[in-house]
């Protein structure tokens, strides 16, 4: 190849580029990916650095749950739901009692999880474990109890609470 065959190339891109509109189009699109990309990057980190404290108001601000038709919940089986914005499980055991306790690992915070064969909670992410009934820590990582709820039973639904 020689020079004056990539020559005429060169210049009319050049040319191209240099057109202001074109310029200032390239310019707009090339900020606005920009702003995306770093809300993208910055929301994530806001949800991690949001206080506690602001955190910990939301949650105290709900103080009771009703779950619908959840009294026909068969025994030995497990509803997960939410209590304000945290994972929650309403457990009804094959000995008849209820029990709710919330979901959230006091390890580092992932959801547990029932496992009606071991009758235990189990969180998947380190191996802990705690009791099925009073939400103690049995083995593993988990730091503290898992925080009981109040349960109560009507015709339509159960009630759950803040103990
Ligand atoms: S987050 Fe549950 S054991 Fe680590």
């Amino acid at each position: 190849m020689t020079d004056s065959a990539i020559s005429p190339n060169i210049v009319r891109v050049s040319a191209e580029a240099g057109e202001p509109g074109a310029r200032r189009a390239f310019l707009t699109a090339a900020s606005a990916a920009g702003l995306a990309y770093l809300a993208a990057l910055a929301y994530p980190v806001y949800r991690y650095l949001e206080s506690p404290s602001e955190m910990e108001l939301s949650e105290s601000a709900v103080t009771e749950v009703t779950l619908k038709d959840a009294q026909k919940l068969p025994a030995g089986s497990v509803l997960m739901y939410k209590f304000g914005t945290r994972p929650a499980l309403l457990i009804h055991h094959l000995d008849g009692r209820w029990i709710s306790m919330t979901a959230v690992c006091t390890h580092l915070g992932c959801t547990v999880q029932y496992q009606p064969q071991q009758d235990r909670i189990h969180c998947a992410c380190h191996g802990g474990t705690y009791n099925a009934y009073t939400g103690a820590n049995v083995s593993g990582p988990p730091p503290k109890p898992l925080t009981l709820y109040k349960v109560a039973l009507n015709p339509t639904g159960v009630l759950v609470s803040r103990t």
